[in-house]
């Protein structure tokens, strides 16, 4: 069996799949829930230092999903992708109450997992408090938030809104801390990776790729954001291709660690982020809403498909996709007589590739659709948009190998 332990800073996580800070993770209870469901640990919801503590209280609603229970076949099948925005920016636990708090998940949960504490603060002085605090609790790590998406939309200098501040952050809190921690980065900032980098000097043991977006969207009958009026975090599945991205750089930069996660909504996901360069995988809305044990289904799904590809553990498979991630500069452009073509047999003449192709090379005709090889430029829409798989692409130099 595929050996899914992996380690940082010395601390053991008996698989990649972590419990990302969020409404899961928001007290003991939860956080027991995470590691009993199959995690190798949980990131607790974030601390937010005294000049925060706005954050602390929550709207009511706090929750909006956009293209979700409606869905065909919802609850039965639940989409690729929606968003879920949410306005939670913190533990609602004031400092004395989130270390006992810290104390009693790590004695629930004991051996079987890892509890990561994770601190917010808005003034250095709040950051070295917290610092002094978690180190004599039992948390095994420890996380630096410097990544909230609206934290700062409270008029304060934090999360995303301070996201520049990350190295001095962490030099400052390595200084204090005598635990393992990560730093958890925004994907707002322009590069990432150049902050991810720094962090890494900074002394950092590990790196959060990331937290979400914020936005909003307006409902048209009203001509407000839906919900609480403000941005919130904003994100989903689809933002994955946009996590791997940031990842994959920041692999090809980095000596420490990477917990990766942006997105993850089922295990292929968690293999994606690994192959990558990820080390452990968070997640936070498909927890929500898969519930904790989706975890255990995952490492195990995950395992046997490592057994059947013969990859022997996590470490083995991490960065294996970094060879093939190559820059738009190497891509191979306009390779010769590519085209689309269509079986006849399939094709129910519905006309749905016609209005998608730009260059006028689809006739619907009584056998169905037909391709003018001349006129088609090989773009592989038609493939795409296909709803019968009728439609397919001839691609000689490739076919031929
Ligand atoms: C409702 C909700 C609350 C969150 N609260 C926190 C938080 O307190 N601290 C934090 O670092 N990240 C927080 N996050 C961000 C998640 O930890 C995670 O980084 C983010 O959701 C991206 O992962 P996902 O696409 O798997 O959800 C929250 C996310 C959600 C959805
Ligand atoms: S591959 Fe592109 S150009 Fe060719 S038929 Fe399909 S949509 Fe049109
Ligand atoms: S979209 Fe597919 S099924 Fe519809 S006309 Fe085009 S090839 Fe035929």
């Amino acid at each position: 069996m595929a050996d899914l332990s992996v380690e940082i800073g010395g601390v053991k996580f008996k698989n990649p799949v972590v419990v990302g800070s969020a409404s899961p993770t928001m007290d003991h209870v939860g956080m027991r829930k995470g590691i009993e469901g199959g995690a190798s640990a949980v990131i607790a919801k974030s601390l937010f230092g005294e000049s925060g503590k706005t954050g602390r209280s929550f709207p009511r609603p706090r929750y909006k999903l956009f293209d979700y229970k409606d869905f065909p076949g919802y609850p039965d099948k639940l989409p690729h992708a929606f968003t879920l925005n949410s306005l939670e920016e913190c533990s609602h636990f004031g400092y004395e109450e989130y270390m006992a708090d810290i104390n009693k998940a790590k004695e629930e949960v004991g051996d079987n997992g890892v509890i990561i504490a994770s601190l917010s603060g808005a003034t250095m002085d709040e950051w070295e408090t917290m610092c002094r605090m978690v180190n004599e609790t039992k948390a095994d790590f420890v996380e630096l938030n410097v990544s909230c998406p609206f934290a700062a939309d409270m008029g304060v200098k934090m999360g995303a809104g301070a996201v520049e501040l990350a190295p001095t952050i962490t030099k400052a809190c390595a200084k204090i801390l005598q635990k393992p921690f990560s730093v958890k980065i925004s994907p707002q900032a322009a590069d990432p990776v150049a902050i991810a980098v720094e962090i890494e000097k900074a002394g950092a043991y590990a790196v959060n790729m990331s937290a979400r977006l914020s936005g909003f969207v307006i409902d048209i009958e009203t001509a407000r954001p839906y919900g609480w009026g403000s941005v919130g975090g904003y994100g989903g599945p689809y933002l994955i291709g946009y996590g791997l991205k940031w990842v994959s750089q920041a692999a090809r930069k980095l000596h420490i660690p990477i917990i990766a996660g942006l997105g993850v909504w089922e295990w292929q996901d968690i293999v994606r982020y690994i192959m990558a360069g990820a080390t452990l995988v968070q997640s936070g809305v498909a927890i929500m809403l898969q519930g904790y044990n989706v975890a255990r289904k995952w490492t195990e799904s995950m395992s046997s498909w490592m057994d059947q590809k013969g990859y022997a553990s996590v470490a083995e498979m991490k960065g294996v996709a970094l060879p093939n991630i190559i820059t738009t500069k190497f891509v191979e452009r306009e390779p010769e007589g590519v085209h689309a073509a269509v079986d006849a047999n399939k094709c129910t003449k519905c006309g749905v590739c016609v209005r998608s192709c730009f260059y006028e090379a689809i006739k619907l005709t009584k056998v169905g659709a037909v391709i003018n090889e001349k006129k088609c430029d090989g773009c592989g829409m038609c493939v795409e948009v296909c709803p019968q798989d009728a439609a397919y692409m001839v691609r000689p130099r490739v076919d031929a190998r």
